[in-house]
């Protein structure tokens, strides 16, 4: 290959589509369906609604219109696209990836290395790290790839899970970074552990919550010490205009960055101004949407561009069970600041039908 074809390309972010279920509910409704106290699901958990799926929408269809609409945005031609991949933990066949519906939905054939990946909630960061790896070591040349985070979470009745359910897709081109830059430098970690899991065959995962929670936290623990190495903390924290974490239920995140503040020698009130201004206002649409798995990290992550000015810088930290978590650096492009992919939130979160108690009843029993 000459060495022009191997020239690494400038990557990142170029265009963003997000796609969410047309029904929601709020915990409230969970609350009294369980005979639980509403305050354990709204404070203790800090959940507030959940994007629910019809019978008619699984992740395909997530999954699909989220890349449509990045597709849409992007501009550029279809047959720049040399990767598709797809992460997702609610995998519809055990051999067939989910791209392959992605593709033949949108027409999409020809030289592309079509893919899913798993690793619970970490799966959709995996697909996007590399598919910048790809475009950073020259080998995609001028291509482009489309990745994809989508997930339906759901719980068996009546588990402690069950307030935290969710759904929603993330499309992104992984281009030029119009929107933002990927910083080739991440943070991994990983521990083989079962907190949370899926056998084969079986509907609803299988949780370990206390240690799912442990696991969470000193994932986040290891990432954001291997970022800031030797440097001030407060200053590493001060210059980043926002913090976003994957979103299992909003209280998880305060929990891990209090274990990371601490971690750091933060004194408390420190950590409850970093949190308030740096991470809780990234959640806004995780806490109307619940817990999308591998798009929660990128639903987050998404609404915390959206306004920034070229140049400001975000953490991304992912976790998924199992477990492998990654802490990634982005910086935003000139595309930031118009937010153009708000209106697909304005449009799904804003337009769903509420359901109540008696509703998600009928649908739970439709599915079961
Ligand atoms: N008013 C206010 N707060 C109340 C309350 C009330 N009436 N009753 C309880 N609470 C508080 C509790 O004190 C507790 O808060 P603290 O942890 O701060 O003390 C909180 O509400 C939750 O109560 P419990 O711990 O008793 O809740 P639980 O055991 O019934 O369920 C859970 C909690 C285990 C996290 C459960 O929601 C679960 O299994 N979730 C799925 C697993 C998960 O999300 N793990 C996160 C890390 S793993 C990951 O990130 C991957 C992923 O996406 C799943």
């Amino acid at each position: 290959m000459s060495a022009h074809a191997m020239a690494a390309s400038p990557t990142g972010i170029a265009s963003i589509g997000l796609h969410f279920p047309s029904l929601s509910m709020a915990v409230e409704e969970l609350a009294q369906l369980r005979g639980q106290d509403p305050d354990k699901y709204t404070i203790g958990l800090g959940c507030e609604e959940m994007s629910i799926c019809p019978p008619d929408t699984s992740v395909v269809e997530l999954a699909t219109e989220a890349a449509r609409r990045a597709l849409d945005r992007w501009g550029g031609s279809a047959d720049r696209i040399g990767m598709i991949a797809v992460g997702t933990e609610t995998a519809v066949d055990m051999s067939r990836p989910l791209s392959a519906w992605v593709a033949d939905h949108l027409g999409l054939k020809g030289a592309i290395r079509s893919y899913e990946v798993k690793h619970a909630c970490y799966g959709g960061t995996l697909a996007v790290r590399q598919a910048a790896e790809w475009r950073m070591s020259g080998a995609a040349g001028d291509q482009a790839a489309l990745v994809v985070a989508a997930d339906v979470a759901m719980y068996e009745e009546g588990d402690p899970g069950e307030p935290t359910q969710g759904a929603g897709g993330v499309a992104m081109l992984i281009d030029e970074p119009r929107i933002a830059r990927i910083e080739p430098i991440s943070y991994p970690w990983s521990e083989p552990h079962f907190d949370f899991w899926r056998p084969v065959g079986e509907s609803y995962p299988r949780v370990d919550g206390q240690l799912s929670l442990d696991c969470y936290k000193r994932a986040a623990e290891n990432c954001f010490k291997a970022m800031i190495g030797k440097r001030d903390p407060e200053a590493v924290l001060h210059e980043l205009a926002a913090i976003c974490f994957h979103v299992p239920f909003p209280k998880m995140v305060r929990k891990a960055f209090y274990r990371v503040g601490e971690f750091l020698d933060l004194n408390a009130e420190r950590i409850d101004g970093f949190f308030q201004e740096k991470i809780y206002p990234t959640m806004l649409w995780n806490r109307l949407c619940g817990n999308a798995y591998t798009a929660s990290l990128w639903i987050s992550v998404a609404q915390a561009l959206k306004g920034l000015a070229a140049g400001e810088r975000v953490a991304a930290f992912s976790y998924g069970s199992g477990f492998g978590a990654e802490l990634m650096m982005l910086e935003a492009g000139p595309e930031a600041a118009a937010g153009a992919w708000e209106q697909d939130v304005a449009r799904d979160l804003a337009g769903r039908e509420r359901i109540d108690a008696k509703g998600y009843s009928e649908l739970r029993g439709a599915k079961s």
